[in-house]
């Protein structure tokens, strides 16, 4: 056998399964956008692509002269990729080496330890307490001479935020050892709070964002960074040619020129989050706020879990969980959060498989 690269060896990934899902069930899994885009602009999206421009390269300046503009920030801030997977990937590309220390906050996005592994990262993990909290002086006291990037989802994908002062005294910390900070704002849409006003004060700071969240277009993947010039320029050299489409490009610029499209889905979300407040607790579920578009809860004794989804999934509602580990996820069942619609006929549901 050919040998991959010694540290992919020890790399597993995560089949993603199942497909056949788009239309046939309720995907309330992956925290995307589970309500239709509305079809009045979609049609206004297709119908501003050309001819010319579906047959040559992707001209993709307009949108980055209107994302620049939007987010306030200078063109040369600026740099976006297919997803934010792939702008998080480009950090570790042009920073991380063998033997390098990344910080990474536990339970959150999966792929910051995939990508430690990939480049031979030793991953610090600090974890939340059982009650969710988060000290942030363990995140500082995991930051030592060989840090070279502190991750952190904010929101993370526990729903839960870091506020802007303890996040300000993070990067101050990184900063002492020649450390980055990398602020995922992938849920920033429902929370609201940026660090981005911040990366002209702090040159160890990178805030990444997505379009896949709160502007509900997760399959034209785009993802983008904001950061000071300098860092920009050296994420650029490993950039790929081409990387975002045409028809993304026209979709993000789009979706600048209609915020209505992002700040109605939101307000739907923070809607229907109410209903799964209100609704869960007196069934016995144990609820957690979240500032992001989707909610964690926890089962009763009374209730298994793992049956419980088995059963939702037999009615194509398909919920994620339960989670194994680590603490705060343990036992949990994470729900997508769509319309109020939505999230009634969930809870209407999941009533009936518990009284049965
Ligand atoms: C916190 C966080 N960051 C980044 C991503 C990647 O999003 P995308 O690659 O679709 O931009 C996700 C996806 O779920 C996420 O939850």
């Amino acid at each position: 056998m050919i040998e991959p690269k010694k540290h992919l060896k020890e790399l597993t990934r995560t089949p993603i399964t199942p497909e056949d899902r788009i239309g046939r069930v309720h995907r309330l899994d992956r925290n995307e956008r589970t309500t239709p885009f509305p079809k009045e602009h979609l049609r206004n999206i297709l119908n501003s692509i050309t001819e010319d421009e579906l047959v040559a390269y992707p001209e993709v300046e307009p949108f980055y002269h209107k994302l620049a503009q939007w987010l306030n920030v200078k063109r040369e801030e600026l740099l976006v990729a297919s997803g934010s997977d792939t702008s998080i990937k480009m950090v570790f590309e042009v920073y991380v080496q063998e033997g390098d220390e990344v910080v990474v906050i536990s339970p959150t996005y999966g792929m910051y330890v995939v990508y430690c592994k990939m480049f031979g990262a030793v991953t610090k993990e600090v974890f939340y307490n059982p009650d969710w909290s988060l000290p942030i002086e363990r995140v500082i006291a995991a930051i030592g001479p060989k840090t070279k990037l502190v991750t952190i989802a904010n929101p993370n994908h526990t729903g839960t935020i870091i506020e802007q002062e303890d996040l300000i005294k993070v990067i101050e910390a990184a900063r002492k050892v020649n450390a980055l900070v990398l602020i995922d704002e992938a849920y920033y849409h429902f929370y609201s709070q940026t660090m981005v006003g911040y990366v002209r004060q702090f040159d160890n700071l990178i805030i990444i964002r997505t379009f896949s969240k709160g502007f509900g277009i997760a399959p034209l993947r785009i993802g983008y960074t904001v950061s000071n010039p300098e860092i920009i320029k050296q994420l650029y050299k490993v950039k790929q040619t081409h990387d975002i489409t045409v028809i993304s490009a026209k979709a993000g610029s789009y979706l600048l020129d209609h915020l209505e499209v992002m700040t109605d889905y939101v307000k739907e979300v923070n809607q229907s989050k109410e209903v799964l407040y209100q609704r869960l607790p007196p069934m016995g579920f144990e609820v957690f706020k979240s500032q992001a578009n989707f909610v964690f809860f926890k089962c009763p004794a009374s209730v298994d879990g793992k049956k419980l989804l088995a059963d939702l999934e037999k009615m194509r509602i398909i919920l994620k969980g339960p989670f194994n580990n680590p603490v705060p996820f343990t036992g949990h069942l994470r729900v997508t959060v769509g319309s109020v619609q939505q999230m009634n006929m969930v809870c209407d549901e999941i009533k009936k498989l518990i009284t049965q």
